[in-house]
């Protein structure tokens, strides 16, 4: 799930090729490296972890490169060490390349190159693309490359510089996302797996997919196809704007992020309803009514916490619209054959946009014929340009690894959307009304639970010195339980399981004991009574309880150690404060343990690997 830049311009290439990269950082930070031509050889700077480090070795040179490419990493073959960093250069020193993506076939690719003599520098499969490329090489840049794409099995977004055209980039695609941008009186033209990293540059942008091969210089960009033919491509402008989210005063953007959620819930709310017909209004959504109505399934794709909030959005759409909604998540979806009929509705749910698995799984829908409604964050990313028609959160840039702000907004718009589709079947005006005035006071309920953090920070402290955890819950407490136990295995690194309440007695049970305390969320009035008898169940074993309840639930005192009490909300919503809740405690969990918050170690903001 690496980033890839590159650049040919006037600016200082290696300074404009750094700024990219620190953009990318949200797709991995396990490595970077730079590697551009200099008096006709290559040079490579590489460093392990954080861009910062390579940019510390980067100042004790004083570096002038063009063209330049880079690279930050997130690993899936290989440690996350200097050698394994990319730029990879082949054994004879001639060109280096960058790779987002995975070769399948790597280990026989290496074994064949083996018996050529070629010797290997990294545990990478993307060094067989160097060695390949290389190996294929007579003089012809362009048909080695195509040579190499014809034998790599797997997915990729790849840039290479050739020492024999030291001013040319060579960039290729096969389903890993990389975008071309141009401005011809600039004279600059930049590469990226995600083009909002093109900082306050109007461009005219496209996108490189199927093989397709583009040889950039400064002269001109020429697009070939998989057999080497001249292409047009369909380009778009592109102004992205210069923006560098700041912490604003706190310690982590994740406590900033959790803390700007009365803010961001409304947002994701505001202009969308209508208090006088009790519905949702969604302007920009590409489907007639007579569409929607005639949905009888749906089918919601997602990664992560996108899915927990996708098993919230299905239940409300059941619940709310009785329409049969399934939600799948997508790296398993795609092996599945799905099911996709005339009336099926694919709803695809991504913070980035960019979530390998997710855009996987809608194209698979999208061959069987499915019309894919995108929920999203980030503008222009795979999943808006993917998407028939996009709802978009507008929660700002989410920093923070661990989602938190993206989560309740994508909650709160799978809220209206349900809504919507229940007001187009049976659900009366006095009801939608109803749920409406539950959904407007949800800022002011989640405020309220932001406001006893210090509470939240001391049972974080209690909590703190346990090793593993069972976190409970019923029906939407379950999904919330899920997506508790997430927070905390992220950031804090203690193993953590959400499960739902009724089931632990089928087995779970077993692993209960004093060293293994229970958060319990108890907010679904429907369960209540039935997971008072969880609890019991678990406290009769000797377990610690957590509970997270709404005031007035006495009973729940009586059973747990300790209970934060929620501001009351109806069933579907109760998501919101037991959610928050659990946030901060995974937080402030996290800080007693010293991790590190923000970008926590193994993982990556955008997972752009299947
Ligand atoms: C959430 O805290 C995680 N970091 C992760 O599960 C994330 O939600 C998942 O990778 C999906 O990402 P997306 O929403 O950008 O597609
Ligand atoms: N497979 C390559 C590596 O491990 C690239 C990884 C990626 O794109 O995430 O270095």
């Amino acid at each position: 799930m690496c980033g890839i830049f590159g650049y040919i311009g006037t600016e200082n290439a290696v300074k404009t090729c750094i700024e990219g990269l620190k953009q990318l950082a949200y797709r991995g930070y396990d490595s970077s490296g730079i590697a551009g031509i200099r008096k006709g050889q290559l040079v490579s700077i590489k460093a392990e972890g954080k861009i910062v480090n390579l940019e510390k070795k980067i100042q004790l040179k004083d570096l002038e490169l063009a063209p330049i490419i880079g690279h930050t990493r997130w690993a899936t073959h290989g440690i996350a060490s200097e050698n394994n960093a990319h730029p990879h250069i082949d054994s004879k020193e001639t060109l280096a390349v960058v790779h987002n993506g995975i070769i399948d076939n790597f280990d026989s690719l290496r074994t064949f190159l083996k018996q050529k003599n070629i010797s290997f520098r990294s545990e990478t499969d993307t060094e067989v693309i160097s060695q390949l490329i290389a190996y294929h090489y007579e003089g012809n840049l362009t048909v080695a490359l195509n040579k190499t794409l014809s034998l790599l099995k797997g997915s990729f977004a790849i840039a290479i510089i050739h020492k024999d055209f030291p001013n040319q980039i060579i960039a290729a695609s096969r389903e890993s996302p990389l975008a071309i941008g141009y401005n011809h009186t600039k004279k600059e033209r930049l590469i990226s797996s995600d083009p909002n990293a093109f900082l306050g540059r109007n461009l005219n942008v496209f996108y490189l997919r199927n093989d397709e091969i583009a040889v950039i210089n400064r002269q001109k960009i020429e697009v070939l196809d998989a057999h080497l033919s001249p292409i047009i491509k369909k380009t778009e402008k592109f102004n992205s704007t210069l923006t560098f989210p700041t912490k604003e005063g706190y310690e982590h953007f994740m406590l900033k992020e959790i803390f700007e959620q009365p803010n961001t819930i409304q947002k994701a709310m505001l202009g969308h309803y209508s208090e006088n017909f009790g519905t949702a209004i969604f302007d920009n959504l590409n489907f007639s009514n007579q569409e929607l109505m005639a949905t009888r399934h749906i089918l919601i794709i997602a990664c992560g916490t996108s899915w927990h909030a996708g098993s919230i959005g299905a239940s409300m759409l059941e619940d709310m619209a009785r329409i049969s909604t399934q939600a799948e998540i997508a790296s398993e979806l795609r092996f599945k054959n799905p099911i996709i009929s005339d009336n099926t509705l694919v709803i695809a749910i991504s913070q980035s946009g960019e979530t390998a698995d997710t855009i996987a799984a809608v194209r698979e829908a999208k061959a069987k014929g499915a019309k894919i409604l995108g929920i999203v964050n980030a503008q222009n990313t795979t999943l808006t340009r993917e998407s028939d028609s996009c709802l978009f959160l507008k929660a700002g840039p989410e920093i923070s690894v661990c989602s938190t702000k993206a989560f309740t907004s994508q909650i709160t718009v799978l809220a209206l959307f349900a809504l919507y589709m229940a007001r187009l079947r049976h659900m009366s005006k006095e009801d939608g009304k109803a749920f409406l005035d539950e959904l407007k006071k949800i800022p002011d309920v989640v405020t309220e639970v932001l406001q006893r953090h210090e509470q939240i920070q001391s049972l974080a402290k209690k909590y703190s010195t346990f090793h593993d955890f069972f976190f409970l819950g019923r029906r939407y407490m379950h999904t919330t339980s899920l997506e508790a136990a997430l927070k905390l295995k992220e950031i804090s690194y203690l193993n953590a399981n959400g499960y739902p309440a009724g089931e632990i007695k089928h087995g779970p049970i077993a692993l209960i004991s004093p060293k293994l305390p229970v958060i319990a969320f108890c907010a679904n009035h429907q369960t209540y009574d039935k997971i008072l008898g969880n609890l019991m169940e678990v406290k009769s074993r000797g377990a610690p309880i957590l509970a997270f309840a709404p005031y007035g639930a006495h009973e729940v005192q009586e059973i747990a150690d300790d209970v934060f009490w929620l501001p009351p909300t109806i069933d579907e919503l109760a998501t919101y404060p037991s959610s928050i809740a659990a946030q901060l405690l995974a937080y402030y969990i996290a800080k007693e343990k010293g991790t590190e918050i923000d970008q926590p170690r193994n993982l990556a903001k955008s997972v752009t690997v299947q």
